[in-house]
């Protein structure tokens, strides 16, 4: 691919709109390009784009059935518009007609395409293809400059000779053109490259006997998320994850799997001395007990160890490395507090040597343990004013707060 910034389309979700021109034909290798690169490609065809190019040719390349209705002919199944918007790290719309311009200019959401377009949250490209005089109307020029002003990225035709014969701007950009673009755009939001980051995430299980431990309701999700978009943004992550059910990384990250909060910090110690960042999502088990039955204990017998359990202190893994942090570092921890969220926030900010704190409060609705989404604030030790955002998926969190916190140089 003729780009400086190889290695960027690695793990990218594409949805790839292909609508009725003649450069529809230019799709086919457009797939291909961000296939090989490592991306997942799912395409969305108009009705009229199947009139120009071969839905199998589509589905063959991308590894995926092509979606061009609502419901699939064959088994009536609903694709959902909305969940193929949130799919997409990457919306491409290659060829782009006057036509679907102008409907996604205006929102007339009368196909599968345009639908999942108003449903995105991802960057938008439009690779507009069409004769030389419609794409110098005025109206198409209105459409295209709203949809500049809409956050799209406009890749802009080129001139040549056109499908009527007649010879001007109108050439849909070549397809290596097409994914180097898009490949720029991930490249330019790498803002972690060559840094390390641990993350801590999940509970911890401390074990009574060899069937019953002491835990939490902690699901992994949001230092998940975290070290998903951490790997996003080109770091090298060290995810060091207590007992949870598995959740897809990207290849970026290196999972390293603990029970006890003792191994936890362990484990998160060995990859602390190394990290430019360090974030402690995890919500470790502040007490232990003394001592571990070697056989399962039996509750009809009291005094066997169920009856009462003589709990120790954990080790506190943030601010046992809060404690020896280097100069450079920038070390983030969590609160999830049921009261007072602010002023315990900012207390543990202290006590644990942190830059900066993420405070979700149990008392919002929506935020805190097993919910899709999150409330946050982050609050600082350099006392800069604390920063307050909505509800939002934890995904959206995690961008939140890698945006949010300071980046340091990488130490090598
Ligand atoms: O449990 P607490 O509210 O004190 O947790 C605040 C922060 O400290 C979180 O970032 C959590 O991951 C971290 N922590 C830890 N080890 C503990 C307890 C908490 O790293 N034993």
């Amino acid at each position: 691919m003729s780009t400086a910034a190889t290695g960027h389309l690695a793990g990218r979700h594409i949805v790839l709109g292909i609508t009725g021109g003649i450069a529809a034909y230019k799709s086919a290798m457009l797939v291909r390009l961000f296939v090989k690169a490592g991306a997942e490609v799912q395409v969305i065809m108009t009705p009229n784009a199947r009139e120009f190019i071969s839905p199998v040719t589509m589905s063959t390349l991308s590894g995926k059935p092509v979606i061009t209705e609502f419901f699939s002919a064959n088994t009536g199944e609903w694709h959902s518009h909305v969940d193929l918007g949130l799919w997409a790290d990457a919306f491409v719309v290659a060829p782009a007609t006057a036509c679907t311009i102008a409907k996604m200019a205006n929102g007339v959401a009368d196909n599968m395409l345009v639908t999942s377009y108003l449903s995105t949250r991802a960057r938008v490209f439009v690779a507009p293809a069409m004769d030389l005089d419609m794409m110098a109307h005025p109206s198409t020029c209105r459409n295209l400059d709203t949809l500049r002003a809409d956050g799209c990225i406009i890749i802009e035709a080129a001139s040549g000779e056109l499908a009527s014969h007649l010879s001007g701007k109108g050439r849909m950009e070549e397809p290596e053109a097409i994914a180097a673009a898009v490949e720029r755009y991930f490249a330019a939001r790498c803002t972690m490259s060559g840094r390390k980051v641990l993350i801590t995430a999940g509970p911890t299980y401390e074990r009574i006997d060899p069937v019953r431990f002491i835990g939490n309701f902690s699901s992994g999700k949001m230092g998940y998320a975290l070290a998903n978009e951490a790997a996003r943004r080109g770091a090298e992550v060290t995810l060091v994850s207590g007992p949870v059910h598995p959740f897809d990384t990207l290849p970026g990250v290196k999972v390293v799997r603990v029970e006890s909060a003792r191994e936890m910090l362990d484990a998160a110690r060995r990859a602390f001395s190394d990290a430019d960042v360090a974030i402690f999502a995890a919500a470790v088990a502040d007490y232990r007990p003394e001592r571990v039955l070697d056989r399962k204990a039996k509750r009809e017998h009291p005094g066997e160890g169920l009856d009462s359990i003589k709990l120790v202190k954990n080790p506190d893994i943030a601010a046992t490395l809060g404690a020896c942090r280097r100069p450079g570092q920038t070390l983030v921890g969590f609160a999830l507090e049921t009261s007072d969220a602010m002023q315990n926030g900012a207390e543990k900010l202290v006590r644990k040597g942190l830059d900066a704190i993420v405070i979700n409060s149990l008392q919002d609705q929506g935020a805190g343990f097993g919910t899709d989404t999150n409330k946050i604030s982050i609050m600082y030790a350099d006392g800069r004013p604390t920063l307050e955002f909505g509800l939002k998926s934890k995904a959206d969190v995690a961008a939140d707060i890698l945006d949010n916190i300071p980046t340091p140089l990488p130490s090598r």
